[in-house]
């Protein structure tokens, strides 16, 4: 039996501001902390398509009036923080009034600066877990008058053993909920009958030894060892960047984890492309044709700010 959100909800509060059908145990809509005598309004807002996806049979709300009813409790700064898309996000923020701090929760990477709409600051900071945000407010000019990000080595900072324990329990609820997802997926979805373009790298090994092995030092060939590190081997957010010929890249190969297991990591043919017609007639041309949009799919200016396919690719060539 799968946990439900409502179940983890009991181990740890959940804040969301725009869930249905609360009071649910565990979930709260807002929390006010008294810092320095100045009532600090915190509430989350959830995407109600997740809805479909993710939020096991609890009712998502419209964002808007969910966040007007919360920003009536008396505060000095509301602080948001917003499971939404970037476009969805900045919509929302464009409509409400009375906003002082968004934080944009679901997307990857951070931002040079924090940027201005309809008087509320669009933060991010959302870096594999490197860095804290850090802002100084004032309230009279209701602006922060310093804004920074700190990286957070593990050995100057220790985790918090009991945040730590909650974290990893959730992982682990939230890989598990994946794997069942998967078993589903397995039984129902019809895609699975369209032949796969892609060969896997085993099969190059035979007339490319020499390439094969180099590559195989390369930190591409082991990135799937790194989620599974990370307890996000059947994450959907994660795999994408660390297989071959991801789907949600508009490709045909990696499908998902049962499926496409031959596909996992950084492979040949995620450069090079599909190469069954290439095992055919090797000696065409095959898969040259590479160039920076080859690799920033992946190495995009959040993954990876200082890419740079000159020098990088040095790095991966062969
Ligand atoms: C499908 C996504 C994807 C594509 C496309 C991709 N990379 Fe990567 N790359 C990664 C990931 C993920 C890692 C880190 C793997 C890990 O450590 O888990 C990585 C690591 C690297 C590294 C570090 C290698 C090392 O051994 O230290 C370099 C350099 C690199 N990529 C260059 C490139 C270049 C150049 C291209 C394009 C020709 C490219 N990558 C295309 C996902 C990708
Ligand atoms: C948009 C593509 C993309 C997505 C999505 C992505 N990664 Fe990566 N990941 C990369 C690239 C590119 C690198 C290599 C960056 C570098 O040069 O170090 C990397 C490196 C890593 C590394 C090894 C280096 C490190 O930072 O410790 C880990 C671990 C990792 N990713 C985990 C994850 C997890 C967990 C997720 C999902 C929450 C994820 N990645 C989602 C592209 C991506
Ligand atoms: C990160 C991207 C990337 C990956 C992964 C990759 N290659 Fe390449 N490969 C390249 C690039 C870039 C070139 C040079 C293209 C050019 O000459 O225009 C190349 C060239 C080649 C060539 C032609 C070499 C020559 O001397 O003419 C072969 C063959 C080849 N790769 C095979 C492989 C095989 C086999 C694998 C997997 C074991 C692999 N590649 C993985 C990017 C990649
Ligand atoms: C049956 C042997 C064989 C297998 C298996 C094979 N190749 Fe090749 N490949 C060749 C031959 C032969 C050539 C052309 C001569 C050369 O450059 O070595 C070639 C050339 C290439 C080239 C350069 C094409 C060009 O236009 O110059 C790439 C890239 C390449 N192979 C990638 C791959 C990848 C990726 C795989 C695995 C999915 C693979 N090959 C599997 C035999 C093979």
């Amino acid at each position: 039996m799968m946990t439900t959100l409502k179940e983890n909800a009991q181990k740890s509060t959940i804040l969301c501001g725009n869930l249905d059908g609360q009071p649910i145990p565990g979930i709260e809509t807002h929390k006010v902390f008294i810092i320095n005598d100045k009532k600090v309004l915190v509430t989350a807002i959830v995407d109600p398509d997740l809805e479909k996806k993710a939020i096991h049979g609890l009712q998502v709300k419209e964002p808007l009036p969910a966040l007007e009813q919360i920003l009536k409790t008396p505060h000095d700064l509301a602080v948001v923080i917003l499971h939404l898309s970037d476009s969805k996000a900045r919509k929302l923020i464009r409509i409400v009034e009375g906003l002082d701090i968004a934080i944009l929760a679901s997307q990857r990477g951070t931002m040079k600066e924090s940027e201005r709409i309809n008087g509320c600051w669009l933060v991010k900071n959302n870096n594999h877990g490197k860095t804290i945000g850090y802002l100084d407010w004032d309230f009279t000019a209701k602006a922060p008058t310093a804004t920074k990000l700190i990286n957070i080595g593990k050995d100057e900072y220790k985790a918090d053993q009991q945040v730590a324990n909650l974290v990893s329990d959730h992982e682990i609820w939230l890989r598990q909920h994946y794997i069942e997802i998967e078993k589903n997926r397995k039984k129902t979805d019809t895609d699975l009958r369209v032949p796969i373009p892609y060969a896997g790298s085993q099969t190059c090994g035979t007339c490319h030894p020499q390439i094969t092995a180099s590559w195989q030092t390369t930190r591409h060939a082991w990135a799937y060892a790194s989620l599974q590190k990370k307890c996000k081997d059947y994450c959907p957010d994660c795999l994408p960047c660390h297989v071959t010929g991801s789907q949600e890249h508009d490709k045909q190969g990696f499908r998902s984890p049962t499926v496409t297991p031959n596909l996992f990591n950084i492979q040949c043919e995620e450069c090079h492309g599909p190469a069954k017609e290439h095992l055919k007639k090797p000696n065409l041309p095959y898969g040259l044709k590479i160039n920076a949009s080859s690799c920033t799919i992946c190495h995009t200016t959040n993954t990876d700010p200082e890419f740079s396919f000159e020098e990088d690719l040095k790095l991966v060539a062969h």
